[in-house]
């Protein structure tokens, strides 16, 4: 596994950052910092689709579904599942080895009855389903989260395969949460989202077009109100005067897996 890395910095730690949170170094802080001056909705961006995932899994844990796999979680912290369905069992799962260990550690001195972490790559699903079989039951209905992860996936890593994977293995009443970034074809906010991906991933972004999006819910029926901008998915207080508008769009949806 690779060392811990002070001097380098990392994405999740600096997700971290950029949601307020306190699990980042100086060397994190300081790309976040370089990455506002170029970008400055950065950040709003990181916390809308936080509060969209927060929501997302709320709004599961209502239908009555106690158990959640969250792929490319990054760091658990700042509001992620686990904090938001106390109730819930929750796997997380990053392909990045300095998550790993950070979340590892965290997960066992913060939660180590009900939150559990994975060590795997998402395009490999069918190896992520078997880990995640020792912490889910995954013959009752799961909430699989897919929240700003996909955008960084191209199509030629195969995310569309991994997806029918997932889809086909969920059991019926399963939900599907996801978040991608789109610029939906503006020039300019493209080149500045691909620049953004490429200080916060180290292999750039895929921009997609929302019916692409769409396509990875596969045959699921989305819930009301569809996809739509993360902030306008069942927000849950009034847009206020002020409030930033991303100019790169981030698209947010829920799909249910329909039974029979
Ligand atoms: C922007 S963070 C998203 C964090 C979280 N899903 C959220 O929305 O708050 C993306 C995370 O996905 C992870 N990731 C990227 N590609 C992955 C892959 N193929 N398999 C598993 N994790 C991956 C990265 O290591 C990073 O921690």
């Amino acid at each position: 596994m690779r060392q811990f890395d002070h001097q380098r910095p990392n994405p999740a730690r600096m997700y971290d950052y950029m949601l307020g949170g306190k699990d980042n170094f100086a060397v994190d802080r300081q790309a976040i910092d370089q990455l506002a001056e170029l970008i400055p909705e950065a950040v709003a961006l990181a916390r809308a689709n936080r509060a969209f995932l927060q929501r997302a899994v709320r709004y599961v844990t209502r239908a009555g579904v106690c158990q959640f796999l969250d792929l490319g979680s990054g760091l658990p912290t700042q509001g992620s599942a686990h904090e938001v369905a106390p109730d819930a069992r929750v796997v997380y799962v990053d392909h990045d080895p300095v998550v790993a260990a950070h979340a590892t550690a965290l997960l066992r001195h913060s939660c180590p009855d009900r939150a559990f972490f994975v060590h795997a790559d998402l395009l490999d699903a069918a190896d992520v389903l078997a880990q995640a079989v020792g912490f889910l039951d995954l013959n009752r209905p799961v909430g699989v989260l897919l929240v700003s992860i996909l955008h960084f996936l191209p199509d030629s890593a195969g995310p569309s395969q991994a997806m029918a994977v997932l889809r086909e293995r969920m059991a019926p009443g399963s939900f599907l949460v996801i978040s991608h970034a789109t610029t939906m074809g503006r020039l300019e906010d493209e080149e500045r989202t691909t620049g953004m991906y490429r200080n916060v991933s180290a292999g750039g972004g895929t921009d997609r077009t929302p019916a692409e999006i769409r396509a990875f819910f596969g045959d699921f029926p989305l819930e009301p109100p569809g996809l739509v901008q993360a902030t306008d998915w069942r927000p849950d207080r009034p847009k206020l005067v002020g409030d930033w508008s991303l100019p790169s769009s981030l698209m947010a949806g829920v799909g249910k897996k329909k039974n029979g």
